[in-house]
């Protein structure tokens, strides 16, 4: 939304939510204490705010004044009831269309900008259906059209997935309200890359994307493992197969298991789909693709307690990075909190660096306060920003995140600074061989396997 309005000065963008806190958050002055870390988005912010970008909780008023409203809420996987564990929850969606319907005034166009199962636009259409004929005995006529319009963009690179985008998706009907829509994006986007499909498909290609990027990463993950058995390199491996322009290059980085809040709801959601439809083998096949990634996280964790003479009891171990990827602060799924998690279970006292997230995210995703012992094993964490102070005395440093800032960072003599025999587990195939020559450090690196002598 703030690049909507940044590209289009005489559009009024207004975010609305139900949460004070957040909007205040977003309407705070000092701009690095926004909500959400994402690059380039607080300079869009401080140019544009109280100009056409507003944050607010007045959802009346702001739904009554426009002319399109973007659903943009969360559909997190339920946690129970019918459907548990796999579908979409999609009350905030169901609350945010009863809204629109209740406050709306004449004609709206309803985009559904949220992540959702197919057909769930005919759930919003119910509502607002209803709203429309409610309406005819009253002065306040209302109509709607209801698009599809699902985001592709990318922690990290968000604002310029956003403005340099492959392609915007519009499903929808209502050929005036598509060409609306399509209007807004045609300020900045070549119309070439605005692709018309009805909205059923325009919600099932996002899951679809969703999941054949995920499957991509299962699927040089799993070959990852096969490297570090047989003596084959998985960046060679990726390069080999990426030159291939029908594979291509991209999304084959190994790594400690995907995370972030979409792929794995994303496709825990087609899995009930299909189930849903009866098409159990297609349910499977999808349901492989997270299989693998939990055991990559799995077989992480585990092969660091068995090089370190199969206990961590005890044992100082630094964690470098703990967002699902570099350039966010978000911290959802990733695998960073699985492997934390096992280690202190074992009894390993964790020191966790990380240049965005905060000790409070760390402490409500590992449900464990900073420095209280864990009961299961008695194993502790610890919060810095110091990189030195971090590795001091350490037996091992697990890097699982790929922060520029951590590729700077001169190895050899943080080694220095370790307990022997010291270990790094490179999850993210950042550090160079070579620059670690000379040391007696053991390293162990994703789909390349262990280096004693260096
Ligand atoms: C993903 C998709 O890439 C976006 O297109 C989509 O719009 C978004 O989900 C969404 O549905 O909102 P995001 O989760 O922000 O975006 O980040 P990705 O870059 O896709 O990374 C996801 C996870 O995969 C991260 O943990 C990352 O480290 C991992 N990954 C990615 C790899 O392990 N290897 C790779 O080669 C690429």
């Amino acid at each position: 939304m703030a690049v909507i309005a940044d590209k289009c000065p005489d559009i009024i963008v207004t975010l609305v939510d139900i949460d004070q806190n957040r909007i205040d958050s977003w309407n705070n002055k000092d701009l690095n204490k926004l909500p959400v870390y994402e690059p380039g988005l607080k300079e869009i912010i401080s140019r544009i705010r109280n100009k056409n970008l507003f944050f607010s909780c007045e959802i009346e008023s702001a739904i009554k004044d426009s002319d399109m409203v973007f659903i943009s809420v969360n559909t997190p996987t339920k946690k129970s009831g019918f459907g548990a564990g796999y579908a979409s929850d999609l009350k905030w969606v169901e609350s945010s269309a009863r809204q629109v319907a209740e406050f709306s005034v004449g004609h709206t166009i309803v985009v559904e900008k949220s992540t959702v199962p197919v057909k769930t636009a005919e759930l919003i259409q119910h509502i607002l259906n209803d709203a429309e004929k409610n309406s005819r005995n009253s002065s306040n006529l209302k109509s709607f059209s209801v698009l599809s319009s699902p985001e592709f963009l990318a922690e990290g690179t968000a604002i310029d997935d956003l403005e340099n985008p492959d392609r915007v998706l519009i499903g929808g009907e209502d050929a005036l309200a598509v060409r609306s829509l399509s209007s807004i994006y045609e300020r900045w986007i070549s119309s070439e890359k605005i692709l018309f499909t009805n909205l059923w498909s325009s919600e099932l290609s996002k899951l679809t994307a969703n999941a054949f990027l995920a499957q991509r990463i299962s699927s040089i993950n799993s070959i990852s493992a096969l490297c570090e058995s047989t003596g084959a390199e998985i960046n060679e491996v990726a390069n080999a197969i990426g030159a291939d322009r029908r594979i291509g290059q991209k999304f084959l980085s190994a790594g400690p298991g995907f995370g972030g809040s979409c792929f794995q709801k994303d496709i825990l959601n087609l899995v009930y789909l299909c189930k849903y439809y009866g098409l159990y083998e297609v349910a499977k096949y999808w349901e492989g693709v997270l299989s693998i990634n939990s055991w990559q996280k799995e077989r992480i964790a585990s092969l660091i307690v068995e090089k370190l003479f199969g206990t961590v009891t005890n044992k100082k171990i630094a964690i470098f990075g703990f967002a699902f990827k570099a350039s966010t602060n978000d911290t959802r799924e990733s695998p960073a909190i699985s492997i934390a998690k096992y280690l202190i279970e074992n009894g390993a006292n964790l020191i966790i660096t990380d240049p965005q997230v905060t000790p409070i995210q760390i402490e409500m995703e590992l449900s464990l306060s900073e420095s209280q012992q864990c009961k299961l094993g008695g194993g502790k964490w610890a919060y810095s920003k110091d990189h030195k102070y971090c590795v001091k005395n350490a037996d091992a440093v697990i890097l699982l995140t790929a922060w520029d800032e951590f590729k700077e960072l001169d190895w050899k003599d943080l080694i220095c600074l370790m307990r022997k025999p010291s270990w790094i587990f490179d999850n993210r195939k950042i550090i160079c061989i070579d620059d670690l020559k000379g040391t007696d450090v053991n390293f162990w690196q994703i789909g390349l396997g262990t280096i004693h002598s260096m």
